[in-house]
């Protein structure tokens, strides 16, 4: 069939919104009518080279809509479902995914490689095939996937909102839960409190925390974050290390969790330096991939037992999470609505990542018909 897609077709250039076939499902793969997609950080990543994918691709891994046809051999979709698309592919047959740990299926390493999961790829453009962002590629109103990527989700959830859970509220939330271990009672401080942090600060009050401090430099952004019920709120690390130090009289805070828009070195010494003893320093921003010069105190980590760890999609396990976190926001726990700051159409994709360099935006959301 015949759809539009916004294609990235070299570094540093604009989403170039154009005509593109897109093949029918192979056996393996269902194509989904979305209703949306969200406009993630991510995406970004991958205009300025800090993520090296293939280009050209089609961009967009924040999607959720309905299945409208199936390729052979799909057992756990029909036609008619509602799905939220998984920005990592989760096979529940390889070793991380029937370990426990579906953020990282094997599936996950052709995320960036502009193949799909099938096999070759179904979209072609000038003539050319062109692959997807995290096998999605969810800047067109049409996917297709496969199914290790679509997740069945109950059917009285608004589509357009359900979207937001295909990454960043799923990889926020559990950031905070799983990740950073938030129990009852700790002082957790999120850095970067944009469209992953506010979902940590989500992620960290379910988790019971006391006192939240968000660290953002946009003074709009730590508004937003006391709504999402952020307790307190500095511009920086050296402003929050006050804050912390008098909140916990000198004992710190249990967990620093990292989502500034870029995962710079030189944020990680001003993090750990807010954790107290055992405290827990989560990195889910990304980072550009030629980025390895850290400094921080080794002997800080040793004596007061700190740790440093990563984490992808939250350290969730999608299948499980993503059908949770949308009976949590059925039920008024979780906040999806007041996530969107705007919503665009396809055509003005440019402008929607515009409006998040500029800072304007909490999340953007493209709505499709
Ligand atoms: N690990 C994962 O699985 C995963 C998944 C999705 C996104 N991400 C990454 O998470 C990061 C955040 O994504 P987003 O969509 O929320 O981006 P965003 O642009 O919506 O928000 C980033 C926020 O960070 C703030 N910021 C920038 N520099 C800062 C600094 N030095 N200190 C404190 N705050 C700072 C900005 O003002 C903004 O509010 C990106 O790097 C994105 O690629 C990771
Ligand atoms: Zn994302
Ligand atoms: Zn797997």
């Amino acid at each position: 069939m015949k759809t539009q897609a916004a294609i990235l077709w070299g570094q540093n250039e604009k989403w170039q919104v154009e005509e593109v076939e897109l093949a029918d499902p192979l056996p393996g793969e269902v194509r989904v009518k979305l209703a949306s997609s969200g406009l993630c950080h991510s995406d970004e990543h991958l205009v300025t080279g800090d993520l090296p994918a293939v280009l050209p691709i089609v961009g967009g891994h924040e999607g959720a809509g309905i299945v409208e046809a199936v390729g052979a051999g799909v057992t756990n979709l029909s036609e008619g479902d509602h799905v939220v698309l998984g920005f990592i592919p989760s096979c529940g047959r390889c070793a991380a995914c029937s370990s426990g740990h579906q953020n990282l299926c094997d599936l996950g390493a052709l995320i960036m490689s502009g193949q799909e999961v099938a096999g070759g790829q179904r979209i072609t453009a000038r003539g050319k095939g062109i692959g997807t962002m995290c096998c999605l590629g969810t800047f067109s109103p049409f996917v297709v996937v496969h199914e290790s990527s679509a997740i069945k989700v109950r059917n009285d959830v608004p589509l357009e909102k359900a979207s937001l859970v295909g990454c960043g509220v799923t990889t926020g939330i559990g950031s905070a839960i799983y990740a950073a271990e938030v129990r009852a009672g700790d002082v957790v401080v999120v850095i970067g409190a944009g469209g992953i942090g506010t979902n940590a600060i989500q992620g960290a009050r379910m988790a019971g925390a006391e006192h939240i401090v968000a660290v953002d430099p946009l003074a709009a952004r730590r508004d937003g974050a006391k709504f999402f019920v952020a307790t307190h709120s500095a511009k920086d690390t050296d402003e929050a290390f006050a804050l912390v130090q008098e909140l916990t009289r000198n004992n710190m805070a249990n967990s620093v969790i990292i989502c500034a828009g870029v995962g710079e070195g030189g944020l990680i010494a001003g993090a750990m330096a807010l954790l107290g003893k055992n405290g827990i320093a989560v990195m889910t921003s990304i980072a550009p991939y030629n980025q390895s010069d850290v400094k921080m105190s080794l002997l800080d980590l040793t004596l007061y037992q700190k740790q440093l760890r990563g984490a992808l999609f939250g350290s969730s396990n999608p299948r499980f999470d993503i059908p949770r976190i949308l009976d949590l926001y059925m039920d008024g726990v979780v906040k999806l609505d007041e996530l969107v700051t705007r919503t665009y159409s396809l055509s003005e994709v440019n402008q929607g990542y515009q409006d998040l360099r500029d800072g304007h935006n909490l999340r953007g959301l493209i709505a499709f018909d």
